[in-house]
This record gives structure tokens, sequence and C-alpha cells, in this order.
């Protein structure tokens, strides 16, 4: 009886068995795909960039005309400088866009082209941002000339872009990037004595 039922038994018992071992592997693997997925979408997720900092400094105006009926042409110049404060990770920026603000209105503008700083590094932009023909309406044409006559404007200076860092080979995705210079002093004569680094906000 025994004999007669061996061969009967056998592959009742091993295809369980082997599907078990085959079960057990697959569901391994698929652990292990989705440890290693999940790892890698923490790692994306936490690798947030530090804040830079970012100051601006010696303002100046050049190539000012306002004309009869309210036209604006200038050329603002800046010293603008960032800095990485991360010991461990670069900061990879796109394109910025630059805006420059008298009185809530923009009035100039520029952009800084796509770049990368290094962890810890202190680099300085100078910035062109250039009114061109640019309407000014309300109180803002006998502001300016006002401002003018007492030889220094006081403007807002925003950057917007999008960022991401990169640890090693790991890169997290885009933060959107605000920095906001408030009450940066212009002078109309390039004496550029250069007063002293106003702070920027940052804001992701
Ligand atoms: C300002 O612009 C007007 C019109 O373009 C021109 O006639 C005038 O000479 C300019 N003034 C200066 C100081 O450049
Ligand atoms: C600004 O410059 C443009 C040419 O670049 C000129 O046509 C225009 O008259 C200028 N406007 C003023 C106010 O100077
Ligand atoms: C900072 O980075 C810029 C651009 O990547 C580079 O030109 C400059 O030499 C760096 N400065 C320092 C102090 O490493
Ligand atoms: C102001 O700057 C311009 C160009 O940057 C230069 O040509 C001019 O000589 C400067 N003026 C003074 C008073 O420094
Ligand atoms: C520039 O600096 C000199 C000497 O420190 C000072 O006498 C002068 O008033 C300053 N000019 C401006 C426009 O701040
Ligand atoms: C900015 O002003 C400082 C004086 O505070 C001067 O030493 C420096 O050369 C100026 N930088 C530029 C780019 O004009």
């Amino acid at each position: 009886m025994a004999t007669n039922r061996a061969p009967h038994r056998e592959p009742t018992v091993v295809g369980p068995r082997r599907s078990i071992l085959v079960k057990t592997i697959i569901t391994g693997i698929l652990a292990f795909t989705v440890m290693i997925g999940v790892t890698i979408l923490i790692i994306w997720l936490t690798i947030k960039p530090r804040k830079p900092a970012y100051s601006i400094n010696n303002g100046s105006i050049h190539d000012y005309n306002l004309s009869k009926d309210n036209h604006l042409n200038a050329s603002f110049n800046f010293v603008l400088r960032s800095f990485n404060p991360s010991k461990s990770m670069a900061v990879y920026y796109d394109k910025m866009k630059i805006t420059l603000l008298f009185e809530h209105e923009t009035i100039a503008s520029g952009v800084i082209d796509s770049w990368h700083q290094h962890k810890r590094n202190r680099t300085s932009f100078e910035l062109d941002l250039t009114s061109h023909n640019v309407k000014l309406s309300g109180a803002l044409p006998r502001n300016i000339e006002m401002a003018k006559s007492s030889n220094q404007v006081v403007v807002d200076v925003k950057l917007k872009g999008r960022i991401r860092s990169k640890l090693g080979i790991w890169k997290s995705r885009y933060y959107h990037m605000t920095v906001s210079c408030g009450n940066v002093v212009v002078e109309f004569s390039n004496s550029s004595n250069g007063s002293r680094w106003a702070l920027c906000d940052v804001d992701f």
C-alpha cells in the first residue's frame, strides 16, 4: 500500500513545496524592490537644499532718462552675493528671473542664467537690470524725479527661480525659491561708496 501511495503522493507534496519556494523568492524580490524604492523616495524627499544666503550692495543707476510722457529708460546695477551654507550639498539653479520694484511697480528686470554652486561657496553677481521704455503711471514719475533730486532711490529687488540640491549622486526634486531684497538704496551718481550688505529674505 505504501509503495502504491508514494508515486501518488509525490506530485501532490512536491508541487506545493516548489510553489511555496517560488512564492517566497518572488515575495522577497518584491519586498527588496519596494524597500529600495522607499529608500530612494526618502532620500529624494529629505535632501532638501539648505537655504542659501543672499545679500545685495553697491546699487547705482546709469543712463537714466524719463521722457515727458513718463517713459523710463535706465540701467540699475548691483552686486548680489550668494552663499551656500551646506557642508555636503551643492545647489543647482535654474534660470532666475530678477525684477526691480519701485513703490510696488516693476520698473526693471533681468535674468541670471542657470548655474550651480558648490558646498560652502560664495559667489557674486554683477546685476544689470534695465528699464526699456517702461511707462510709469500715477505718482511714480513724480516720486522717481523727487528721488533723483535727492540723488538716491529706494527699491525692492526680487529673484524667482527653481533650485535642487545634489548630495553625491543623489539629486533632490525642484524647489521654488524666492529671494526678496527690500529697501535697497540705489545711488544716481556712482560714488559707489557701497554702504553695507543688505541681507535678503529667502523662501522656498
Ligand atoms: C532722453 O530721451 C529723449 C527722447 O528719447 C531725448 O530726446 C533726450 O535727449 C534724452 N535725454 C538724455 C539726457 O539722454
Ligand atoms: C528709450 O530708448 C529707446 C531706444 O532704445 C528710445 O526709442 C526711447 O525714446 C527711449 N526713451 C526714453 C524715455 O529715453
Ligand atoms: C564658487 O563657485 C564659483 C562658480 O561655481 C567659482 O567660480 C568660484 O571660484 C567658487 N568660489 C570659491 C571660493 O570656491
Ligand atoms: C560712473 O560709472 C560710469 C560707468 O560705469 C563711468 O563711465 C563714469 O566715469 C563714472 N562716474 C563717476 C563719477 O565715477
Ligand atoms: C563716501 O565716503 C566718503 C569718505 O568715507 C564720505 O565723505 C562721503 O560722504 C561718502 N559719500 C556718500 C555718497 O556716502
Ligand atoms: C562695492 O563697494 C565696496 C565698498 O563698500 C567696494 O570696496 C567694492 O569694490 C564695490 N564693489 C563693486 C563691484 O563695485
